[in-house]
């Protein structure tokens, strides 16, 4: 009775030799330790032999059964190492490769000339005050001395939304009368960057959006001089120490007089150019003294105190420092324009 159990036991032990992998692993065990294998079996048919043969049958069927189950554990083991091995080498990490060198953002060129700005104001001592971008008719116009329906707002083609006097800011000079209703009666010299919207035909000269630098100084005694002197300071520590300014009566609603401030061409030396359109000089801001009637909307009673405000565009400032000839650059997204900067 024992010969079956040994042809079993050893027809298992050879075909587990066989076995190379983890599937076929799971397939032996059920052919050769499964409910309806031949060992399992003649174990459930024990009862059908005769009772003095029954116990040393039972024996034998056991032993090979563990016999089966021991080689068993010791084949999956050799076949886990096996496996780890050959994941292990083929899924190798290659610590000898060079990385990808990240990339490296940079500020927008707009923003770069925005800093150079504000540092140079800052070291005279102005701060930046934020004002909002979307404003009212009262303070983008009326507070400014442009009454409704006065033809010098053609001068700013406005974004209107559908809520009655609410407008996106044209300039920056709304916040003139803001920091003014909030300051006063202390003495003002702040410098209000943002962004403006103006419902432009857009070109390469003209945008929709765009920023803007104001300054605004107010107090007892400041004069047209100062307002000369401390811009004409301005573009020196902007431009170079050299450079020569000139300023051409302008007008504008909310100051007066107004002024324009051209700098001697930085291209050419103002011997004229195409930047320049061979004039010598190139328009970088208009200015003025803040206008009575805007001083007293502020709450500074004119009589006695006055200022000067003035309202600069970054862009194209940058521009012209770089000879962009195209304004719409600046918000179309191009890293090969943004990465030149
Ligand atoms: N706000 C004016 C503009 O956008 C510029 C300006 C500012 C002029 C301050 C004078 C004083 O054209």
């Amino acid at each position: 009775m024992a010969d079956p159990i040994e042809a079993m036991c050893e027809a298992g032990l050879s075909a587990l030799d066989e076995v190379r992998s983890s599937e076929s692993l799971a397939a032996w065990r059920v052919t050769h330790l499964g409910r309806h294998s031949p060992l399992m079996n003649f174990l459930g048919d024990l009862g059908s032999l005769p009772a003095a043969e029954r116990p040393a049958a039972g024996r034998a069927a056991n032993q090979a059964k563990h016999a089966l189950e021991a080689a068993l554990s010791v084949k999956e083991e050799a076949l886990r190492l096996q496996e780890l091995e050959r994941a292990l080498a083929s899924e190798k990490l290659d610590l000898t490769l060079p990385g990808r060198p990240p990339q490296r953002g940079r500020l927008h060129p707009s923003s770069q000339v925005l800093r150079r700005i504000l540092a140079i104001w800052a070291e005279m001592g102005f701060q930046v005050y934020r004002s909002r971008e979307v404003e009212s008719d009262e303070y983008n116009f009326q507070l400014l001395n442009f009454p409704p329906h006065h033809p010098a707002r053609d001068m700013q083609d406005t974004f209107y939304t559908t809520r009655p006097g609410v407008i996106l800011r044209t300039h920056t000079s709304p916040g003139q009368v803001r920091v003014m209703r909030e300051r006063c009666p202390e003495p003002i010299r702040v410098v209000l960057p943002g962004m403006c919207f103006r419902y432009e035909q857009v070109t390469a000269r003209a945008e929709a959006q765009f920023y803007q630098v104001e300054g605004l100084a107010v107090g007892v005694g400041i004069t047209l001089a100062n307002l000369k002197a401390t811009l004409a300071d301005f573009a020196r520590c902007m431009f170079g120490a050299s450079v020569r300014v000139r300023f051409r009566a302008d007008y504008f609603p909310f100051t007066e007089p107004s002024a324009e401030m051209d700098i001697e061409c930085f291209i050419c030396g103002g011997s004229g150019c195409p930047v320049c359109k061979r004039s010598g000089w190139l328009e970088i801001l208009g200015a003025g003294m803040v206008h009575p009637t805007v001083l007293s909307n502020g709450g500074y009673d004119p009589r006695r105190y006055s200022g000067f405000a003035f309202g600069m565009g970054p862009e194209r400032i940058a521009m012209l420092r770089h000879g962009i000839t195209d304004i719409r650059a600046f918000w179309a997204n191009d890293p090969r324009f943004l990465e030149q900067f």
